[in-house]
C-alpha cells in the first residue's frame, strides 16, 4: 500500500504545483441561474442547463410523478432482467425525432460513447478523430484496440491529409458537432464530402448541440453522421444519455457492448421523463433563441473590451493560457458573485487554460453585462 500512497500524494502535489488541482465547489442550493455556495450567492455560468429545463417546474413535476409511479431503479441490466416497454417506446420516439433508425438509452454520455466505440471497433481498424474530442470518445477508441490518427482541431484539410496517408481505408471518423471546450462547429459540408469520398463511418457526439441547435433542437449532424450520441444531462435537464444509430448496431451493442450488458439499466421512470423532456425541448424555440442571443451578446461586449472570446453558439470561450491566471480570475469572479469555471490541464492542453461560460436561457442581459465587466476588470 505504501507505493500507492506515494503515487497518490506525489501526483496530487504535482497538480497543486501546476495550478491544476481540482476542488469542486460545494453547492448548498440551486435555483435556476443562481447557486449558493460557501455562504455566497453566485450567478451560475457553469451549468449546461441550456434551456433551463432542469430548473423548470414542468420537468421537475414530471420527474417527481414518474419516479413516484414507476419506482426508482430498474434493479438490473437489460440482459438480465429485461427492458421496459416504456423504455423501448421512448427510444423509438428519440430515433424518430432525431432522424435515425434506432436509439439506445445509456446511463451517461461518458458510458454511451465508450459502450459504442469500444464494442464496434477492434485491432486492425483505423479511426480518424479530431484532436479535441471528449475524453469519453478518446477512451472508447483506446479501449477498442483500433489504431487512431488525430487531425488538428476542426482542420479538415489536415484530416484529408491523414486520410490519404493512412495504411488502409479508415473505418471511422469521430468528432463533435459543437465542441465542448472550444464551443465551435466543424464544416459539415466538407465532412460530408470526405465521407462520400473515403466511405468511413461517421460518429458525431452532439452532446452540446442537441436541444439547442438545429430545427427544434435536432442538432446539426443528421445526414452526415451515421451514428450520433447525445446526453440528457445538458439541454434535456435530466441524466443519462442516448445513442442514435442503424438498427443492427443497436442490436450489436445489446449483444456485444460490455457497459450495456454488465450495468444496471436506467429506470422505467427515466423513459417517461425522457419523453416529457423531448416534448419540452421540441417546443422551446424561444429558450433556444434567448440562449444563443445572450452568448452573442457576451462575445460582442468582450470584443468591444478588446478581449477575444470564441465559440459559434452558447459556449463562450475566453482564452487565458496560464493555469494560475485562469484560476485567479475564476476565484475573483467567485468572490464577486459569479461562478465561471477555469478549465485547465488535463481537460485542455498545458498552458492553454480557458474560462468557459455556458450561457443559458435563464440568464438575463444584466447578468451578461455584469460578467463581461468583471472579466474585463480581473483579466488585466
Ligand atoms: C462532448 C461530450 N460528450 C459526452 C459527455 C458526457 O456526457 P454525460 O455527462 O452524460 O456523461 C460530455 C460531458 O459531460 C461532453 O461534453
Amino acid at each position: 500500500m505504501d507505493f500507492i500512497h506515494k503515487r497518490v500524494n506525489d501526483r496530487l502535489a504535482q497538480r497543486r504545483d501546476e495550478g491544476a488541482y481540482r476542488d469542486p465547489l460545494v453547492i448548498t442550493s440551486r435555483d435556476g441561474r443562481i447557486i449558493n455556495a460557501g455562504g455566497r450567492t453566485l450567478i451560475n455560468f457553469a451549468s449546461n442547463d441550456y434551456l433551463g429545463l432542469a430548473s423548470s417546474r414542468e420537468l421537475r413535476d414530471a420527474v417527481a410523478d414518474a419516479f413516484s409511479r414507476y419506482g426508482s431503479s430498474s434493479s438490473s441490466s437489460r440482459a438480465v432482467s429485461g427492458t421496459f416497454a416504456r423504455m423501448i417506446e421512448a427510444e423509438r420516439a428519440y430515433a424518430e425525432f432525431f432522424g435515425y433508425e434506432s436509439c439506445l438509452f445509456t446511463q451517461s454520455g461518458y458510458q454511451g460513447n465508450i459502450a459504442l466505440i469500444s464494442a464496434l471497433f477492434e485491432k486492425g481498424d483505423i479511426i480518424l478523430c479530431d484532436k479535441k474530442i471528449h475524453a469519453s470518445l478518446a477512451k472508447g477508441i483506446a479501449l477498442s484496440g483500433a489504431s487512431f490518427h488525430g487531425y488538428n482541431h476542426n482542420d479538415l484539410s489536415h484530416c484529408e491529409k491523414r486520410l490519404r496517408s493512412a495504411e488502409h481505408s479508415p473505418s471511422a471518423l469521430v468528432a463533435e458537432s459543437l465542441f465542448s471546450m472550444d464551443g465551435d462547429i466543424p464544416d459539415f459540408d466538407t465532412l460530408a464530402s470526405l465521407k462520400k469520398k473515403y466511405g468511413f463511418c461517421t460518429i458525431i457526439d452532439e452532446a452540446h448541440a442537441f436541444g439547442v441547435l438545429g430545427n427544434q433542437g435536432r442538432g446539426i449532424a443528421c445526414g452526415t453522421a451515421d451514428i450520433a450520441t447525445g446526453t440528457f444531462g445538458k439541454a434535456f435537464g435530466l441524466f443519462g444519455a442516448f445513442v442514435l444509430m442503424p438498427k443492427a448496431i443497436r442490436e450489436y451493442m445489446i449483444n456485444f457492448s460490455s457497459p450495456v450488458i454488465y450495468s444496471t439499466a436506467l429506470p422505467e421512470a427515466h423513459a417517461v421523463c425522457a419523453l416529457r423532456a423531448l416534448e419540452l425541448v421540441a417546443k422551446n424555440d424561444d429558450a433556444r433563441a434567448v440562449c444563443l442571443e445572450h452568448a452573442d451578446l457576451l462575445r460582442n461586449i468582450l470584443s468591444e473590451y478588446g478581449i477575444i472570446a470564441t465559440g459559434n453558439a452558447q459556449i463562450v470561450i475566453i482564452h487565458i493560457g496560464s493555469e494560475r491566471d485562469a484560476s485567479r480570475i475564476a476565484s475573483r469572479l467567485a468572490e464577486n458573485g459569479i461562478f465561471l469555471p477555469a478549465i485547465r490541464y488535463p481537460t485542455v492542453p498545458r498552458g492553454k487554460a480557458i474560462l468557459r461560460a455556458s450561457v443559458t436561457a435563464l440568464h438575463t442581459k444584466d447578468d451578461i453585462h455584469l460578467l463581461a465587466g468583471k472579466i474585463r476588470e480581473y483579466i488585466s
